[in-house]
C-alpha cells in the first residue's frame, strides 16, 4: 500500500463564473455583519466578509498546504453557510421577529445560488484532496485494520499542540476559551453531517451508524444530546450558547474539518470515504477528551462543567468500536477489497484534516497570548511594498479575517482594539501603535474613535 500525490483536479465552470454566484449569495443583506464582536441568537445571519471575498482568486482552486489562508477562511464559512442552509435551525427564544431572516435564508433565491455553485464550491475548497491521497497496493481488510489501529495509536499517544498551547498560555483561561470555541462549530449542530448517511438501504451497517448516532442524539432525550451537553460547558465558562455566537472567531482549519464531513455525506458517492472519516474520528475522540479534560481542570479546577469530555471519553470508546468493526470492517468485507482503498482514503483525510485543527488552533491560542511580543516584532521587522489601507467607524459592523503573509498592522489615524479571541481582552492600539500579523492568524479591528484608519504593510520575513 502507498499514499502518494496526484495532480490537481479541473474545475467543472471556470472561477469567473464561481465568483460571481459566491458573491451573489455573501451580498444578501443576512450577510453583513453587526457591530458586535459576538452574533446575537439568529442563526441565519453570519458575517461572510464581501471585502475578503474580493480578494479571492476562484482561477486556483485551494492547496493541501494553505489551510490557514485567507482564501481558506473565506470560502470555508461560505460553504459551511450551504451546508447548514441544508439543516434545520431554529432560535430557541421562537421565530417571531426573525420570520423575514428564515424566509430569506432558507428562500428560492439563495437556494438556487447555491444549487448552482455548490459542487463547484466544494471542487474549489476539497479538490486537492482527490489528488493529496491516492491508495494503492495491497488492500485487505486486514491491512486496513491495521492502518487505522496504526494511526489512531500514533493520535492517542502524540501530543496536542493546541491543548499544549493552552497548558503554556499567560492567560490560559482566555487560551481555553478559543479551543472551546473552535469545538463549538461542530458541538452546537453535532452529528448534522452524520444524519446524511441513514437514509437509504445498506444493511446492518446502517443499523450499526443509527445506534451511533442516537447517543449523538441523547437516545432521544433532550437533556442528554450531546449538543446540549456541550451548550452547557460554555455556560459554566460564561460563554455564549446559541448557534453561531462565535461565528468570527472561528478558524479555517476548524471550519474546514466540519465541513469535510458535510462533503463526504452530501455526495454518497463518497460514503465509504464517510466510513473511513467517522471510524478515524470516533476512535480518537476518546483519548482526545481525556487530554482535554486533564488540560481544563488544571485551568478551571471545578468552575467548568466537563460532562460533555467525560461523556465522549466514555462512550467514544463504544463508537470507536463500533465504526471500526460493525461498518469499517464490515463494509469491506461484504463490499470487497475494492473498496478498502475509499476507507483508507477516507481515515487519511480525517487524520490530515485533524491535524489542521490541532495546529491552527494551536498558532492562534500563542499570537493571541504574545500580543507584547508581537508589538516588539512589529518594529523589529522589515517592511517590503506599499501597504494597504483600511478604515473603521465606531459601530460598523465587526468582522475578523486573516492574510496569506505576515503584515505589520499600524494605526494610522485614531484609536481602534485588536481583536484576537473571543473572551480575551482586546489590544488598544493609537495613532502610530504597531503588531505584527503573523500568515494565517485570525484578528479584527473596531474603531474606539468615531473613525479610524489603519495600514498593513507587507512584510519581508516568513514570520
Ligand atoms: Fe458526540
Ligand atoms: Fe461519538
Amino acid at each position: 500500500m502507498t499514499i502518494q500525490e496526484q495532480s490537481l483536479p479541473v474545475f467543472a465552470s471556470d472561477g469567473e463564473v464561481l465568483r460571481d454566484r459566491v458573491a451573489s449569495f455573501a451580498a444578501n443583506q443576512l450577510f453583513g455583519g453587526r457591530p458586535d464582536l459576538l452574533h446575537g441568537p439568529n442563526p441565519y445571519r453570519r458575517t461572510l466578509v464581501p471585502e475578503a471575498l474580493a480578494e479571492v482568486d476562484f482561477d486556483r482552486p485551494l492547496g493541501a498546504r494553505e489551510f490557514a489562508s485567507s482564501r481558506a477562511l473565506t470560502v470555508h464559512r461560505i460553504l459551511g453557510t450551504y451546508y447548514e442552509s441544508e439543516t434545520v435551525l431554529l432560535p430557541e427564544q421562537g421565530l417571531a421577529g426573525l420570520r423575514p431572516d428564515f424566509e430569506a435564508f432558507y428562500g428560492e433565491e439563495l437556494r438556487r445560488i447555491r444549487e448552482s455553485s455548490l459542487s463547484d464550491l466544494e471542487r474549489f475548497a476539497f479538490g486537492f484532496l482527490d489528488g493529496e491521497v491516492e491508495v494503492s497496493g495491497d488492500c485487505t481488510p486486514e491491512v486496513l485494520d491495521t492502518y487505522l489501529r496504526h494511526l489512531v495509536d500514533e493520535a492517542a499517544r502524540g501530543d496536542s499542540p493546541a491543548l499544549d498551547a493552552i497548558a503554556t498560555a499567560a492567560d490560559r483561561p482566555a487560551a481555553a476559551d478559543t479551543y472551546l470555541v473552535q469545538l463549538a462549530l461542530d458541538g452546537l449542530t453535532e452529528a448534522s453531517a452524520m444524519s446524511r448517511n441513514l437514509g437509504g438501504a445498506y444493511g446492518p451497517e446502517q443499523s450499526a451508524l443509527f445506534k451511533v448516532f442516537i447517543d449523538e442524539f441523547g437516545y432521544g432525550v433532550h437533556e442528554s444530546k450531546h449538543t446540549t451537553i456541550f451548550t452547557k460547558m460554555l455556560g459554566s465558562r460564561g460563554m455564549a450558547s446559541h448557534v453561531h455566537a462565535y461565528w468570527n472567531f472561528y478558524l479555517p482549519g476548524p471550519i474546514a474539518i466540519n465541513n469535510h464531513y458535510y462533503l463526504l455525506s452530501r455526495d454518497h458517492a463518497k460514503f465509504f470515504r464517510y466510513a473511513g472519516a467517522v471510524a478515524y474520528a470516533e476512535a480518537v475522540f476518546a483519548p482526545a477528551f481525556v487530554k482535554m479534560i486533564k488540560v481544563f481542570r488544571d485551568v478551571f479546577g471545578d468552575d467548568v462543567d466537563l460532562h460533555y469530555c467525560d461523556e465522549h471519553a466514555h462512550i467514544d470508546e463504544h463508537h470507536g468500536r463500533i465504526t471500526r468493526e460493525e461498518i469499517l470492517l464490515a463494509l469491506a468485507e461484504r463490499h470487497g477489497n475494492h473498496v478498502v482503498p475509499e476507507l483508507m482514503r477516507g481515515i487519511a483525510e480525517a487524520r490530515m484534516l485533524g491535524g489542521w485543527f490541532e495546529d491552527d488552533t494551536a498558532a492562534q491560542i500563542t499570537w493571541s497570548d504574545t500580543i507584547p511580543r508581537h508589538r516588539e516584532l512589529a518594529a523589529d521587522a522589515t517592511l517590503d511594498g506599499p501597504p494597504e489601507r483600511a478604515e473603521r467607524t465606531r459601530g460598523a459592523a465587526f468582522h475578523t479575517r486573516n492574510h496569506d503573509h505576515a503584515v505589520v498592522l499600524e494605526i494610522e489615524d485614531g484609536e481602534a482594539e485588536l481583536v484576537t479571541s473571543a473572551t480575551g481582552t482586546p489590544t488598544p492600539l493609537a495613532k502610530g501603535d504597531a503588531v505584527l500579523v503573523p500568515a494565517g492568524r485570525v484578528y479584527g479591528v473596531r474603531a474606539l474613535s468615531d473613525a479610524s484608519s489603519h495600514l498593513l504593510h507587507p512584510v519581508r520575513t516568513s514570520a
